[in-house]
């Protein structure tokens, strides 16, 4: 066993774990954040996508010993059921969900997307790698592949990610 210690959701949480831990079942077994979901657990789905250090990840492939220190925000993080982040309003406005299993990391996803995009992250459909990213449809579709919803919401979370963005997409 060894010791781990996270700020998650801006808590300061310290676990003693097996070493093979995931940082999933680190945050749903230990720490009872059952809002990130377990689909496929190897990492084909994005339904355990958290935001770890600033970039979105999939928690179901990242030993938890490897976030020692690290800032982590989980689906429970963004925002509350009386305060939504901007992103879960708009996925509520647009209807960017059916069963919801997948939202949680659609979500975390959508909103560290348009953070990649402001800071200028490339992405295979740039057609110009000197050029900043746009908000597209495109680029966003691109940057959410990760993320598969077997309900089929995607054009509803397009726009949802559209409207954050400021209808750039
Ligand atoms: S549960 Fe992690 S990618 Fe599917
Ligand atoms: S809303 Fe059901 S899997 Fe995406």
């Amino acid at each position: 066993m060894m010791p781990v210690r996270f700020k998650v959701n801006g808590e300061s949480r310290e676990l003693t774990l097996d070493p093979r831990t995931t940082l999933l079942d680190a945050l749903r077994e230990h720490l009872h954040l059952t809002g990130t979901k377990k689909g496929c657990d190897h990492g084909q789905c994005g339904a355990c996508t958290v935001i770890a250090g600033g970039r979105r990840i999939n928690a179901c492939l990242s030993l938890a010993l490897q976030h020692d220190g690290d800032a982590i925000t989980t689906i429970e993080g963004l925002g509350t059921p009386d305060k939504l982040h901007p992103m879960q309003a708009a996925f509520v406005k647009h209807d960017g969900y059916q069963c919801g299993y997948c939202t949680p990391g659609q979500v975390c996803s959508a909103v560290a997307v348009l953070d990649e995009i402001a800071r200028g992250v490339p992405s295979h459909v740039q057609a110009d790698l000197l050029q900043r990213p746009q908000a597209s449809n495109i680029e966003m579709r691109e940057r959410m592949s990760g993320n598969i919803c077997r309900c089929g919401a995607y054009s509803n979370i397009a726009e949802a990610m559209a409207d954050v963005a400021g209808g750039r997409g």
